[in-house]
């Protein structure tokens, strides 16, 4: 049997045990999809696979997205074909919640300015007023999603003294209960959040969800942070309001077009930009590569998968 593997994962796949049934072939970073009699995919995030790609693969059983999103599967392509499309889900939450606030904290301290003084030596020392940035106790954290990801970067709010917000289409009164969180409009919550952090799936109702309106409906003084998906920001609304402080800054680990960064994003100081390494620790990737891997066995094995989509 075999199974197509995004080159990138080879570190990964060297170090796993493979079933001697199942043979490995690896597919190079943008390199098209070869017509084959392969039975299984372990996609990247960066490879579309839509009906024309799955055509080429008519044995198709399995596609394993090697990531929690799957904006890039045709999912009811997918599904008319009978093949499983799996995601790694659980396994990613941690550390990007962890990078979640690591956003949050550089864009209110501006640590990529302060950084960037200190190693272009044109800091001339402390300075009462120098790179001013804002607290984060008693303000309102805003979270755009309530799944695993929003979840974990709430369980980290009350360390900063932070008061957790949420909209999502549907609502989680346990979690709410539990915690305290509380649901709001999507229109309240723009109003009311000091920091929105984003944390939808990108679909066509989320594409775009923080355009124009939206980013007038949030406060000037308000900071937002997106480690989902480029999507869900209309990038040059947001750098409109950037540029004109009608919003304070932004914190971003995706893009629309990804690798491609508008220049103007690029050129504002008061965003931080990181490269989509929101689930990059040693232990996530590992656990990604055993997630995807594992569902690619037990669906060729003729099981289940582990966690479809
Ligand atoms: C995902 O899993 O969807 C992230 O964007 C990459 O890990």
């Amino acid at each position: 049997m075999k199974v197509l593997v995004a080159e990138p994962l080879e570190p990964l796949l060297r170090h796993a045990v493979l079933p001697p049934d199942i043979e490995v072939e690896l597919l190079a970073e943008g390199a098209p999809l070869p017509e084959g009699d392969h039975v299984g995919v372990v996609a990247l995030l960066t490879r579309r696979l839509g009906e024309a790609e799955l055509a080429r693969l008519p044995a198709l059983r399995i596609v394993a997205n090697f990531a929690v999103g799957y904006d890039n599967v045709d999912v009811a392509a997918a599904r008319a074909r009978g093949i499983a499309v799996t995601n790694t889900p659980g396994v990613l939450t941690e550390a990007t919640a962890e990078l979640t606030w690591a956003l949050i904290l550089a864009a209110t301290r501006r640590v990529p300015e302060g950084e960037a003084l200190v190693r272009g030596g044109e800091w001339t020392g402390w300075g009462p007023t120098q790179l001013l940035g804002v607290g984060l106790g008693g303000k309102v954290l805003g979270l755009m999603g309530a799944g695993r990801i929003a979840q974990a970067v709430a369980r980290r709010a009350p360390a900063f003294g932070m008061h957790v917000r949420y909209w999502s289409r549907t609502r989680r009164p346990a979690w709410e209960v539990e915690t305290g969180v509380e649901w709001r409009s999507p229109d309240a919550l723009l109003g009311e959040s000091d920091v929105l952090s984003l944390h939808l799936a990108l679909c066509p109702e989320t594409e775009r969800i923080i355009g124009r309106e939206a980013l007038t409906r949030m406060k000037a003084s308000a900071v937002l942070v997106n480690t989902a998906r480029g999507g869900l920001v209309d990038e040059g609304e947001l750098i409109a309001a950037l540029r004109s402080r009608r919003l304070r800054a932004a914190g971003l680990d995706v893009y629309a077009r990804e690798p491609f960064v508008p220049p103007g994003l690029r050129e504002l100081p008061n965003v931080v930009l990181l490269p989509h390494v929101g689930s990059a620790t040693e232990e996530a990737r590992q656990a990604m590569w055993d997630l995807a891997w594992g569902n690619v066995v037990s669906v060729l094995r003729g099981g289940e998968a582990i966690t479809p989509v």
